[in-house]
């Protein structure tokens, strides 16, 4: 029997620029995806508790775009990327078992990353990190076709218990920032949300496009913007310069136990996704304003992809929010059993 277990995760500061290779401050919560079941013959066969369908495939699957349930082309994309990349013969054969979460499912919580590092390590995955992180977000390409980023995976693998990450996405090194007794994390859902068919594809686009006349945006400032004619190109190129900077002040924030400095952070990072970057809606901006009027709150802002999905608050501790949930700064993912 094995069972491996991986969190979801919340973006405190620092959307919308890991594919750039740019900065991240995020943290692993305590909520979790579990994969638990026996390995041994030739197919993936996984049971949920979210979901009455099964799923019940051959290995190796040629087309995990194709499988049914859709839930199970995470699974079986997991599958196929350790099939292709491993020579170790326990690693690929076949699994049977239940997969369960704590984690809201397409809420931006990062849901899709912690079944994908669940499924990959109760497959016997190779367990290094970053060949882990990097095995889980070829997968989710492979199972969606959403060009998205490492900062998912990263954050779900590399969590650090009571600590948030500093990642850079273009050395993939990661840096535990300490939070301190004096902050609170909490979240709050607005609305579902599938990244697939949402514009996000668009914005990976736009700021290629953008790198393809400044360079890369993780060492440009604000002084190049100017060269970018298209202004919605200018504005994505904006935000992600401007995110950038902000990772690094709100890591310094958090080192100082300046939280207040942390949450007007916060506050501008969701202006620039909203005005800048177009990820927010009308529901998530009025979440912020409601959330940020609610005293003891530092700061707030929409976290993840965008779209919908939930908005995340730095509080005092104790602060009750209506309809929120506090989340704690979780360990990253393991192999729990045996
Ligand atoms: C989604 C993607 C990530 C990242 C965020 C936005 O969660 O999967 O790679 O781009 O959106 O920061």
């Amino acid at each position: 029997m094995v069972t491996a277990r991986a969190p979801g995760r919340v973006v405190l500061i620092g959307d919308h620029t890991d594919y750039t290779g740019g900065l991240v401050l995020s943290m692993a919560i305590d909520r979790f995806t579990e994969v638990t079941g026996h390995p041994g013959g030739d197919r993936l066969r996984l049971r949920s508790h979210d979901d009455a369908e099964a799923l019940d495939i051959a290995l190796p699957t040629p087309d995990p775009r194709a499988v049914q349930p859709a839930w199970g082309r995470y699974c079986a994309a997991v599958a196929h990327e350790i099939a292709q990349h491993s020579s170790s013969a326990a690693a690929i054969g076949g699994f049977t078992g239940t997969v369960s979460t704590t984690v809201p499912i397409g809420a931006g919580l990062s849901s899709s990353a912690a079944l994908e590092v669940a499924t990959a390590l109760a497959l016997g995955a190779d367990p290094e990190p970053l060949g882990l992180a990097q095995l889980c977000q070829r997968a989710e390409h492979r199972a969606t076709g959403l060009p998205s980023g490492i900062l998912d995976q990263l954050t779900s693998i590399c969590g650090v218990e009571g600590h948030a990450l500093r990642l850079d996405c273009n050395t993939l090194e990661r840096t535990p920032v300490a939070l301190s007794d004096r902050a609170q994390v909490q979240v709050r859902f607005v609305a579902h949300r599938r990244l697939v068919g949402s514009p996000y594809a668009e914005r990976v686009a736009q700021c290629a496009a953008a790198e393809a006349i400044i360079g890369p945006l993780r060492l440009a400032d604000a002084a190049l913007l100017d060269r970018l004619e298209d202004t919605v190109v200018r504005r994505r190129a904006r935000h992600v310069i401007s995110e950038n900077e902000r990772v690094r002040a709100f890591a310094a924030a958090l080192e100082h136990d300046d939280l207040g400095t942390a949450g007007s952070i916060m506050v501008d990072g969701h202006r620039s996704l909203r005005d800048d970057f177009d990820t927010s809606t009308a529901e998530m901006d009025r979440a912020v304003d409601d959330l940020c009027a609610v005293r003891g709150v530092y700061g707030a802002r929409m976290t993840g992809g965008g779209f919908g999905g939930c908005v995340v608050a730095l509080t005092e501790p104790g602060v009750h929010i209506p309809g929120a949930w506090v989340v704690r700064a979780a360990a990253g993912a393991a192999v729990v059993e045996p």
